[in-house]
């Protein structure tokens, strides 16, 4: 089992897509181990986004992740963290499939509604930015065994 972290953008949550994004999870059983809607602080963004800094879309990054609040979640399944990647489709919704999440309601690479780590190191790296360890919940999801 491999776990990634997610988290939907203040966009995403102002546009009433949090119940629309969460359930393209469940219903691939993929399960939710840690989920809480939270107001990332400029320092976290900063921690997240370190190796962006001093790129063009650096600030703008910044300012648009910390205007409001975010629903942030660490999620397991086999296979997850590319799992995830290819649901959400690619970084710019422009190239992003049909029918990923970004492809079907994302305009914009700066407001792209979501983000996923892409590597068990940054998973490691960002999901302790916003979680303690005992916020996950270790527990049998049985939809699982038929997936
Ligand atoms: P990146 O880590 O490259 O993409 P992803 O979110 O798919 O892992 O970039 C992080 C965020 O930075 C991205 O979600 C949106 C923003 N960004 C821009 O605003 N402009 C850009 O040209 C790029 C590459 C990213």
């Amino acid at each position: 089992m491999e776990r990634t972290f997610v988290y939907l953008k203040p966009n995403a949550v102002r546009r009433g897509l949090v119940g629309e994004i969460i359930k393209r999870f469940e219903q691939r059983g993929i399960k939710i181990v840690a989920l809480k809607l939270l107001w990332m602080s400029k320092q976290q963004a900063e921690k997240l986004y370190e190796m962006h800094k001093g790129k063009s879309f650096y600030n703008d990054l910044i300012d648009f992740v910390t205007g409001g609040p975010i629903v942030a979640m660490i999620v397991e399944a086999p296979r997850v963290i590319e799992m995830v990647r290819h649901i959400i489709g690619d970084t710019d919704p422009l190239k992003a499939g049909t029918g990923t999440i970004r492809g079907e309601f994302a305009l914009t690479i700066t407001k792209n509604l979501i983000h996923a780590s892409d590597s068990k190191e940054n998973f490691e790296r960002e999901y302790k930015i916003f979680f303690s360890n005992n916020e996950i919940i270790d527990y049998y999801l049985d939809v699982q065994d038929d997936i």
